[in-house]
């Protein structure tokens, strides 16, 4: 049997950090039963003291979490910060405090000023501390990957000695090469006493594109926790991206002698699931779960993979859950059909939930003949979006053309039910429903981002609306929205971006 390699995911918080990311606790909720379900060992619902929207979503993620996935909350090495993430575990039954400081020259000197022996006295004290309040406490050595490794080696018997679980050594800057990254691991595993009883945690970042290969290095050499995000999402470039970590193991099990736990069959799944809730989109030829990761264009290349599949393809699709089905469905669908054709892709929901997605399939089947996975995705994402609103659309009616000028009328519902309609002009047919839009949610912002795509194939596609806008305070929020007609999904995705806005803005009130 190979080694267990736990898997942490961080996309509800450094995933989070990427600009435009951000959620609110509804929809950190459906991420983490995703990635439950996904049986991920740990997840990281957040940083408790740096909002009240996250420490509700840290303490709400402990409620759902279950027995055996363990939930953690980040801290600096400051005392009120360990207090506050403790409170906001006390709802999971297994709570981690993840608390550390930075140990690079550059960290200990520009950004801490402290000396190395300061450094060390608060990486002990911060452990101490969490201990108090749990048993299971990760020491991260930020900006390891750029430290002195003597001192390194220092810090860390230090956090063994002051009773960490986990010791994380992140390369925060995505600044290491594989190799020698893989050498500090080992060289750790060599030098520090009882670092055989703790877990080794690697966090690596992308700016270089080496994140995955770093943390494949880190667990050849001893680490066995890596910390990774969906789709890669994180500060900057991002972080290692689970669903390469896990199938890059589980192809190589026995050369990396080691095994994950993660229900691979979810992970395309879990990659819609956060694109669509983040508003940012997969690149076509992303590894494993983007559109083009199985697709073969070259006539070689689909002669050869029509003779033997794994020619081209070293992963089978069903393994990830991009098995591309042949079932389509259509307005003749009944309940059972579509309710099953949900559950063989990973989705279940009770009667009132299913009847309120049975009645959007119908509005798209009455519209397209063929309705596909994809278009079932989306129908699906639109529902979550609309479950989780402030404002949903009631109605909106455009009328444009030459030499008319474009006029929008709106109807928006607020969360209590109350019912407005407001209309407006703009320079073409979208800018004229944002205009009726803002007339009736007023709320301040800059749309910095539009972007239109054409969910399956055909003239009568869903069309997919991505936009992003910028608040007053200068925080940018993405939003999603699908239908039929692109004027109606740019209304539902600029609702879905001040939705978000306005639900962040209240949490942090
Ligand atoms: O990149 C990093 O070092 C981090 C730490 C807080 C673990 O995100
Ligand atoms: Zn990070």
């Amino acid at each position: 049997m190979t080694r267990k390699i736990a898997i942490f995911d961080t996309t509800l918080r450094d995933g989070e950090q990427s600009p435009g990311a951000s959620m609110n606790t509804e929809e950190k909720l459906i991420i983490a039963r995703q990635l439950v379900r996904m049986k991920v060992d740990v997840i990281e619902a957040g940083f408790p003291i740096s909002s009240p929207g996250d420490f509700k979503s840290v303490e709400e993620i402990g409620r759902i979490a279950g027995d055996d996935c363990t939930v953690c909350g980040l801290t600096r090495a400051v005392d009120k910060d360990i207090d506050v993430a403790a409170e906001a575990l006390r709802t999971a039954k297994r709570p981690r405090i993840h608390t550390g400081l930075g140990v690079s020259p550059s960290h200990l000197t520009e950004k801490l000023h402290i000396s190395e022996e300061e450094c060390i006295e608060r990486a002990i004290h911060c452990v101490k501390y969490a201990r108090r309040y749990v048993d299971d406490v990760e020491f991260y050595a930020e900006d390891a990957g750029r430290s002195e490794q003597d001192f390194l080696v220092r810090v860390i018997q230090a956090a063994v000695n002051a009773g960490a679980t986990v010791v994380n050594i992140p390369d925060t800057t995505g600044y290491s090469m594989p190799w020698a990254f893989g050498a500090r691991i080992r060289d750790l595993r060599e030098r520090v006493d009882g670092i055989e009883d703790v877990t080794i945690a690697v966090h690596t970042h992308n700016d270089l594109g080496m994140a995955t290969a770093l943390a494949m290095e880190a667990v050849r050499n001893g680490a066995s926790q890596i910390e990774c995000t969906i789709n890669g999402l994180g500060e900057r470039a991002g972080n290692t991206a689970m669903e390469e970590v896990v199938m890059a193991i589980r192809m190589h099990e026995e050369e990396m002698d080691g095994h994950t736990d993660v229900v691979t069959q979810e992970l395309c799944h879990a990659s819609k699931l956060v694109s669509s809730i983040t508003g940012i989109n997969v690149q076509p030829n992303k590894s494993i779960v983007g559109a083009n990761a199985f697709a073969h264009s070259s006539g070689i290349h689909q002669d050869g993979v029509l003779k033997a599949r794994d020619t081209y393809e070293i992963i089978d699709p069903a393994d990830v859950g991009a098995g591309g089905s042949q079932i389509i469905l259509s307005a003749r669908s009944g309940h059972a059909a579509l309710r099953h054709r949900y559950a063989e892709l990973g989705y279940t929901f009770d009667d009132a939930s299913f009847d309120a997605i049975y009645e959007a399939f119908l509005e798209v089947a009455d519209k397209k003949k063929e309705v596909y996975d994809e278009d079932l995705e989306s129908i699906i994402h639109e529902q979550q979006r609309i479950t989780t609103a402030i404002w949903t659309l009631g109605a909106v009616q455009i009328s444009c053309g030459f030499p008319l000028t474009p006029t929008a009328t709106i109807t928006l519902t607020d969360e209590d039910g109350h019912t407005t309609t407001d209309c407006a002009f703009g320079t073409g047919p979208v800018d004229a429903v944002y205009k009726a839009v803002n007339k009736i949610v007023g709320v301040t912002n800059d749309l910095s981002e539009f972007s239109v795509k054409a969910v399956t194939r055909g003239i009568d596609a869903l069309g997919e609306v991505t936009i992003r806008v910028t608040s007053e305070s200068g925080e940018v929020y993405t939003g999603r929205g699908s239908d039929n007609d692109i004027v109606v999904s740019s209304a539902r995705a600029y609702l879905n971006a001040l939705n978000r806005l306005l639900a962040t803005e209240r949490e942090a009130a």
